[in-house]
């Protein structure tokens, strides 16, 4: 069984559609990264897997029970299950950093020896042992989300939901938070979906991402290949086509290292295969490694030039076919 499984969820304001027939799966231990632009959904998708909101149709399985259709008072102890962090913290100023970790476990009724020693645990893990006594005001960004993200796990959720955890903060700031989200995922197994609006934190934090526009999923994948989509769609001709046509001229993306950008490639490939290639882009490889993606057009595809593209790039893919120069 997965941890959640979304099943055709429908939200709609007003007969507008905020989300569409939204469906997958995260599995127990997962990192699940939702990115989209601004309006796409993202908050309401994530008002309703967190029971904050109710969808008008669909299901939301949390360890196999449905938040969307539970009675409200079966869906109170359902959200204790579930442990939110949110991109302006929403500490309660008036309580130490102590008090705040220790609030959700107040509410659950823990008595205060155990709840003093869960709140050391806790503040220990995010590396805030020394700060106990202090109040949110005396803290930075980075260590309010920290209070938050301790606050989130007081009570041991299965599903931690993240609200652009990270937006708020300056990058190195937002490299610790995503260093300390992931090295929760790993010990304690906790499984992770948050939302953002940044292809970064996407790729550092995500093993499987969902591209969410205007209330769909638009794309799904490991972050790497959606990435490369992405970077790919930007450059690529607008009538490609994935098969050759009449006298059609293929793309083609070569890989090769960086130092080969400045070699005569495209003259050495021009002599070798009696072939014509013109330069489209040049751009870091997706995987870095100091490799370079180098886009070329050329007039003909045959084994032969296949071949050498291969002896002279780490990687040769052909992305489609577009027709002739008219
Ligand atoms: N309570 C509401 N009443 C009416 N419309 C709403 C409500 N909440 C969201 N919407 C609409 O639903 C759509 C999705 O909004 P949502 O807040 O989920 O987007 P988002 O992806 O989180 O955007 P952002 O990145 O700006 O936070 C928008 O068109 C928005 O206007
Ligand atoms: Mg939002």
């Amino acid at each position: 069984m997965n941890l959640l499984e979304v099943e055709r969820l429908n939200r709609t304001f007003g007969g507008q559609a905020a989300l569409h027939d939204i469906s997958f799966n995260v599995g127990k231990g997962q990192r699940l990264g939702i990115i989209g632009r601004s309006g796409a959904g993202k908050s309401t998708l994530l008002r309703c897997l967190s029971g904050l909101d109710r969808p008008q149709s669909g299901r939301i399985l949390l360890e196999g029970e449905d938040m969307a259709t539970v009675p409200e008072a079966r869906l109170v102890l359902l959200r204790r299950r579930i442990g939110l962090v949110f991109q302006h913290f929403n500490l309660l100023t008036s309580r130490t950093v102590a008090a705040n970790v220790a609030l959700p476990l107040e509410i659950a009724g823990m008595p205060k020896g155990p709840r003093n020693k869960r709140v050391a645990e806790l503040l220990d893990l995010v590396g805030l042992a020394d700060h106990a006594a202090k109040y949110p005001a005396m803290l930075s960004g980075g260590q309010k989300q920290r209070v938050g993200i301790a606050r989130a796990l007081a009570a041991h959720p299965a599903l931690l939901l993240c609200d652009e955890a990270t937006s708020a903060l300056d990058p190195e700031t937002t490299e610790a938070i995503l260093a300390l989200l992931a090295d929760i995922n790993h010990v304690l197994g906790l499984t992770i979906v948050f939302i953002t609006h940044e292809m970064d934190v996407v790729r550092r934090l995500g093993q499987q991402v969902l591209v969410l526009e205007k209330g769909r999923i638009v794309a799904r994948g490991a972050p790497a290949d959606i990435l490369d989509a992405n970077r790919l769609a930007a450059i690529l001709p607008p009538d490609l086509s994935q098969t050759p046509h009449d006298g059609s001229h293929a793309i083609v993306r070569l890989t090769v290292a960086a130092q080969s950008v400045f070699a005569p490639l495209l003259h050495t490939l021009e002599q070798q295969c009696q072939a014509r290639f013109t330069l489209l882009h040049t751009l870091p490889a997706a995987d870095g490694d100091g490799r370079m993606d180098v886009v070329v057009r050329t007039n003909s595809l045959s084994v032969a030039t296949m071949n050498a593209l291969q002896a002279h790039a780490c990687a040769a893919e052909v992305l489609g076919y577009v027709p002739p120069y008219s």
